[in-house]
């Protein structure tokens, strides 16, 4: 006798590419409205599930993994893997993968669009116009910040903090980077970049753009303190995770004009935004768009898809995290 095919269940909805890959590999169930899953219909379908694929919305904890007994892999539609008790699924034996690589160049071209944004005061220009305040050209009209030699501080130095300094090099910036360890030489000299410590970067940058994973280590690595120790001058972007930065610090550093402005791409706690940050000129605020281009949500979703079909076939698995 046959065995069933592998149950696949699927929390969201993800670009219709990933979903026939998946069903190449086998019975898929997937929620297909972008609310998010009720709890009860999400632990129903886990029941039986052999393989689940994640969204970054959804939080993968002792309490979603005791309702998949049957449970061998979580593969996450995101580089980003937070949302994630890695620990719990490794005691479990459930493998985890995420979707590094195929949103570099997205995440990337976001955090120049929000470094630009904020430098260049784009979000407060649309603004005027569309209130309707009669303007015309003036000399000395919303005047902003030139990034030729300025310093780009880059936080985490993988493949999107790389990716950021190659698009930054192409605008004239120096870069200064802070990592755990140092990349390899040759990358270090294509992109003139130079390890320094977290403070130094802090003190010396005139944009600091953050590209590290969240974890207990980095959870507010931006607190009041270091938006102390940057200059009044100077930038901050995020595109990595909302609580790598201590929201209610920034509202109130942007505020007093601690530092000089913000792109935020991540909050805290998504999708509620610090009320201050809504009425403050000098923050550019995006709606969590880094990976949010057609090419690279489908490539993501047929990473994750890759990863299911390897792990139910016993293949080595394309992205593993554990
Ligand atoms: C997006 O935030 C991701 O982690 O892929």
């Amino acid at each position: 006798m046959n065995n069933p095919p592998p149950r696949i269940v699927v929390t969201g909805r993800i670009p219709e590419s990933g979903v026939e890959l998946l069903r190449a590999a086998g019975d898929v169930w997937n929620w297909t409205s972008d609310d998010p899953i009720p709890a009860d219909v999400r632990d129903a379908q886990l029941g039986h599930a052999d393989a689940v694929v994640t969204l970054l919305s959804d939080r993968v904890d002792d309490q979603f993994l005791a309702a998949a007994p049957r449970l061998g892999i979580v593969a996450n539609v995101a580089v980003g893997y937070n949302n994630i008790d890695v620990e719990a699924c490794t005691a479990r034996g459930v493998r985890v993968t995420n979707t590094p690589g195929v949103l570099t160049d997205a995440t990337a071209d976001l955090a120049m669009g929000l470094l630009l944004a904020v430098t260049r005061r784009l979000g407060e220009g649309e603004r005027l116009i569309r209130s309707g305040t009669p303007w015309k050209w003036g000399m000395f009209m919303m005047l902003g910040t030139g990034l030729h030699r300025r310093r780009l501080g880059i936080v985490g130095m993988g493949s999107i903090g790389q990716a950021v300094a190659s698009r930054a090099r192409a605008f004239g910036m120096e870069i200064a980077y802070h990592n755990r360890s140092a990349v390899d030489a040759e990358t270090e000299q294509r992109l003139g970049a130079k390890l320094v410590s977290l403070d130094e970067l802090l003190a010396t940058s005139d944009v600091v753009s953050l590209h590290c994973p969240y974890t207990e280590d980095t959870h507010h690595l931006v607190d009041a303190r270091a938006l102390l120790t940057m200059r009044p001058s100077a930038f901050l972007i995020n595109t990595a995770r909302g609580a790598v930065v201590d929201e209610a610090a920034l509202a109130e550093a942007l505020h007093k004009g601690t530092i000089a402005g913000a792109g935020l791409d991540v909050f805290e706690n998504e999708p509620d935004i610090h009320p201050e940050l809504l009425s403050l000129d000098n923050v550019v605020l995006v709606p969590h768009l880094g990976t949010a281009t057609v090419e690279t949500r489908a490539a993501m979703a047929d990473l994750a898809a890759h990863n299911v079909a390897a792990h139910l076939k016993g293949d080595p698995l394309p992205t593993p995290v554990n």
